[in-house]
């Protein structure tokens, strides 16, 4: 039988509070936990949208599995990150995108 793993080997980290990590997200520290997503340290600091669509709508988490993709940041200089999918690093640089008149 074969395993089939979701998630890359380095995003098997154990959760817990004894884990603390910190993003900044736009330039502010935002703390968070080993093993939440982007979304989840989002989430946790009250954040309910970091993107804009191009008519200037506020966007965050919808469906959570990877699918519609509203929750999209640029992670370390990476655009498009769906943030509901992604590991929180500590260290990472999170930046909103979109919003009206930005170049997609
Ligand atoms: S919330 Fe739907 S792709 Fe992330």
């Amino acid at each position: 039988m074969t395993s089939r793993r979701m998630l890359p080997e380095r995003d098997l980290v154990e959760p817990g509070p004894d884990r603390p990590l910190t993003v900044l997200v736009d330039g502010e520290p935002v703390t968070g936990t080993a093993g939440q997503t982007i979304a989840g340290v989002l989430l946790g600091a009250g954040r309910r949208e970091w993107r804009t669509t191009t008519g200037g709508a506020p966007r965050g988490v919808f469906c959570g599995i990877g699918v519609c993709f509203d929750c999209l940041v640029e992670v370390n200089g990476l655009r498009d990150v769906r943030a509901c999918l992604r590991r929180a690093q500590d260290g990472d640089v999170v930046t909103r995108q979109g919003g009206p008149g930005e170049a997609r």
